[in-house]
C-alpha cells in the first residue's frame, strides 16, 4: 500500500495577544498560577472583523500558494466555534481561496478532537483513490466566561494541512488507539457563546483517556513506547502535556520528573504557550511547534495523543519523512505569532463586548485585524467575508 499523510502544514492566528501576567493582575492571582502553574504566557485574541473562517482560509492560503488547487476535491473543516448550526464553514473557505466548484466542503465537530477525525477521514479518500488531495482545517476560538477560571486558557489558532498520498511531511501510521466516553467536562450548548465546563473532571478525564487509548493502541499492536522519538499532546494550556506525558510514562512504569519531562517536551509548547488553546488546531500547532524546534526526526516516530472533551481520544503515531525540514515554514509560523499585537486589558473587554447582530440587521464591520481575509459585514443572516490583498499578501 503507498503511504498517506500530511504533505504540508501551515499555521494562521489572530490578530492581537493578551499578556497573561496581566489577566492575573486582573483576576488577582499570582501571576505565576498562569505563566508556571497553567505554563501560558499570551494568549491570541482575534479582531472583530476575524472568526474562525479567515483564520481557516489564512492558513489554507499558504498550502495553496505552492499547491495546484485542482488536485484538492475535499475540504474538512474541524471546528467547536461553529459560525452556523446547518451550513459548512468550509464552503466559505472553498469560496475565499477560490477551489473550483468540483470540491466537497464539509464541516466536522468533536470539541478539540475534531482536527484528528477529520485527518484519518482525509486518510481514508486517499486510500479510495491516490489522485484525491484532502485539506484539513483545524480553526477554533477558544472563549469562556469573563472571571472564570477558564478564561487564562482562552486562545486562538488554525492549523491547515494537505493530505495526500506520498506526502512529503508526514507518513500516517496504521495503528491507531481510541477511546470514547459519554462525560460532561465540556459542551456548548446551542443558545450559548460559552461553553459549560468542568475544568478538573475535564483534567481527570483527559488523563483516564490517556490510559484508555494507549490500551487500545497497543492492543491493535502498535509501536513500544521506546520507539516514539517525540510526543504531541492536545494542550487546553502546555501544563496539561506534562501531566499527560507523566501519566503516560507512569503507565510503562518510567520514572518521570520535571527535567524529563522538559526535555521531552519542551520544543511541542513553544507556540501553545503564546497562542493559548486552539482547540481542534492545538495538537497539531504542538506538532508545528515540536518539528520547528526539535532536532532533524526524520525516519523516527511521534506519538499524537488527541483529547476533545465529552469526550473522544485517539493516539496514533506520524512518521517523519526523510527531507520533511525543507517543507516547513518556520520562520512564517515564527512571525505569525510574533506580529500579534499586544493589547490592554481593557481592550480585550472591549472586543468581548463586541457583539454581531443577532436580528439579522444588518452591519459592516471596520478594519480591525490585519490578515488576508476578514469579515466584511453580516446582512440577511448572513457572514461576507472578503480577501485583503492591500492589507497583507
Ligand atoms: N505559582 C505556580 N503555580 C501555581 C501557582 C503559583 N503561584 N498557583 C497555582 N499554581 C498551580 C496549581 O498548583 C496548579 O498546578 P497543578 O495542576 O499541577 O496542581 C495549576 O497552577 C492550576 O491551578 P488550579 O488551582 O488547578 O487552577 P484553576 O482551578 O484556576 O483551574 C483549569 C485550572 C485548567 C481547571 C481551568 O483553567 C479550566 O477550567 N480551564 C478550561 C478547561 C480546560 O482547559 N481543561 C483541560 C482539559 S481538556
Amino acid at each position: 500500500m503507498f503511504p498517506i499523510g500530511i504533505h504540508d502544514i501551515a499555521l494562521a492566528t489572530g490578530h492581537y495577544a493578551l499578556d497573561l501576567e496581566e489577566l492575573a493582575e486582573r483576576h488577582g492571582v499570582d501571576p505565576g498560577k498562569y505563566t508556571v502553574g497553567l505554563g501560558q504566557s499570551t494568549q491570541t485574541v482575534p479582531a472583530t472583523d476575524e472568526d474562525i473562517v479567515t483564520m481557516a482560509a489564512a492558513a489554507a492560503k499558504q498550502i495553496m500558494a505552492e499547491h495546484d488547487a485542482g488536485d484538492i476535491r475535499t475540504v474538512l473543516l474541524a471546528t467547536e466555534t461553529g459560525i452556523d448550526q446547518s451550513k459548512a464553514a468550509a464552503i466559505y473557505v472553498q469560496d475565499l481561496l477560490g477551489l473550483p466548484s468540483s470540491t466537497r466542503a464539509v464541516e466536522l465537530k468533536q470539541a478539540c478532537y475534531g482536527g484528528t477525525s477529520a485527518l484519518h477521514f482525509a486518510a481514508g479518500l486517499v486510500h479510495r483513490d491516490p489522485g484525491h488531495k484532502v485539506l484539513v482545517l483545524a480553526s477554533d476560538i477558544a472563549k469562556y466566561d469573563l472571571g472564570s477560571a477558564g478564561e487564562a486558557t482562552q486562545g486562538a489558532a488554525a492549523v491547515a494541512m494537505l493530505v495526500s498520498a506520498d506526502p512529503a511531511v508526514a507518513v500516517l501510521e496504521p495503528v491507531s488507539g481510541l477511546y470514547t466516553a459519554n462525560v460532561q467536562d465540556f459542551w456548548r450548548p446551542n443558545y450559548r457563546s460559552t461553553p459549560m465546563v468542568d475544568g478538573k473532571l475535564s483534567v481527570s478525564l483527559y488523563l483516564e483517556a490517556v490510559e484508555q487509548v494507549w490500551k487500545d493502541y497497543e492492543a491493535r499492536g502498535g509501536r513500544a513506547i521506546q520507539d516514539f522519538a517525540a510526543f504531541c499532546y492536545h494542550q487546553p494550556f502546555t501544563r496539561m502535556a506534562y501531566k499527560a506525558h507523566a501519566r503516560l510514562l507512569e503507565v510503562h512504569g518510567i520514572d518521570t520528573d520535571n527535567a524529563r519531562l522538559d526535555a521531552d517536551l519542551a520544543a511541542t509548547t513553544v507556540y501553545n504557550r503564546l497562542v493559548g488553546n486552539s482547540y481542534t488546531a492545538s495538537l497539531y500547532v504542538g506538532l508545528m511547534s515540536l518539528l520547528d524546534h526539535a532536532e532533524d526526526l526524520s525516519g523516527r516516530s511521534v506519538g499524537m495523543l488527541s483529547y476533545g472533551s465529552g469526550c473522544v481520544a485517539e493516539f496514533f503515531g506520524l512518521s517523519m519523512v526523510p527531507g520533511y525540514r525543507r517543507r516547513l515554514r518556520t520562520s512564517a509560523n515564527q512571525s505569525a505569532i510574533a506580529r500579534r499585537e499586544p493589547i490592554s486589558y481593557e481592550r480585550y473587554r472591549e472586543i468581548r463586548e463586541f457583539e454581531l447582530p443577532e436580528d439579522g440587521s444588518p452591519k459592516v464591520l471596520a478594519v480591525d485585524g490585519a490578515g488576508p481575509f476578514r469579515l466584511r459585514a453580516v446582512a440577511e443572516h448572513s457572514r461576507m467575508y472578503e480577501a485583503c490583498h492591500l492589507i497583507q499578501a
